[in-house]
């Protein structure tokens, strides 16, 4: 089955994240299939809201550290990953998540581009990029300030506390917690309902309230530009050689 599963379901566009084995951690392969959905979306009047999800235990245990560590050497940071980045921001069409087990790095980071998230009670939301070495990506420095204030985005970008799905969504980047058996169905719901408005007054509506995208995309660039320092650090490779080395 391939990592990326994507299937149209009447006007929803589902995209799911399949590689549980890894913890649903993106390789540049992954990036690239969804920002392929998610652009094609646009041109696709078919298309009316676009649902993301993981596996029922884990979400998304953020970026492959192993392509991390490529990348430190190479210098660059993959393409497929600001093109995913980038149209994220851009995307016109309203973005549903939906988020169970652990969302870790961009599996959080990507959230805070959604119009609606739902999330299962064992959802753990967490960015460890300082920890690592790293430091906040996909816009996430420009937006999660404005969401819930300075500290508590310090607290979770910087310092690296995790939210639980309860304080996820008193931090506002949650909208609805459900049990874990409902967890497909509501989101499908919320995605249809959605779906079901006029399209053309939900991307006008959506437009005005996510703000400048050419600021989001600045920012966004802004951050890899750092990131790609930061990877080939000291701090970073030191980080990303204990997790690949560890003994369990
Ligand atoms: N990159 C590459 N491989 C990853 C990965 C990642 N981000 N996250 C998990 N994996 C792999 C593990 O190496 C392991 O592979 P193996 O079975 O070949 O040894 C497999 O996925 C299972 O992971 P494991 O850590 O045993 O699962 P867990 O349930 O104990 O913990 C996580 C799950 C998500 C908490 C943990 O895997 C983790 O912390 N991952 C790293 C997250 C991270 O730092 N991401 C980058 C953010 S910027």
């Amino acid at each position: 089955m391939p990592d990326i599963l994507i299937i149209n379901e009447g006007p929803v566009r589902k995209i799911r994240i399949n590689r549980p084995e890894k913890k649903n951690a993106l390789t540049l392969a992954m990036y690239e299939s969804m920002a392929a959905a998610i652009e094609d979306a646009a041109t696709d009047a078919n298309v009316r809201c676009l649902l993301i999800s993981g596996a029922p235990d884990i979400f998304c245990a953020g970026n492959d550290l192993n392509d991390f560590v490529a990348m430190a050497r190479s210098g660059e940071l993959g393409v497929p990953i600001v093109r995913f980045l980038h149209a994220l921001a851009r995307c016109e069409k309203p973005l549903v998540a939906a988020v169970s087990g652990a969302a870790v790095g961009v599996g959080t980071t990507m959230l805070l581009h959604c119009d609606q998230v739902i999330a299962s009670d064992t959802a753990t939301l967490l960015t460890p990029f300082v920890s690592l070495g790293l430091l906040p990506e996909a816009g996430s420095s420009l937006i999660a300030p404005r969401l819930m204030g300075h500290a508590r985005a310090f607290s979770l970008l910087v310092m690296g506390k995790s939210l639980t799905a309860e304080e996820a969504k008193e931090a506002g980047i949650v909208t609805a917690v459900v049990p874990a058996a409902d967890l497909d169905a509501r989101s499908l719901a919320v995605a249809r309902e959605i779906a079901e408005l006029p399209p053309e007054s939900v991307a006008a509506a959506r437009r005005l309230m996510r703000g400048s995208v050419a600021e989001t995309i600045a920012r966004i660039d802004e951050e890899v530009e750092t990131f790609k320092t930061r990877l080939a650090s000291a701090e970073a490779q030191k980080a990303f050689a204990a997790f690949l080395s560890r003994k369990r």
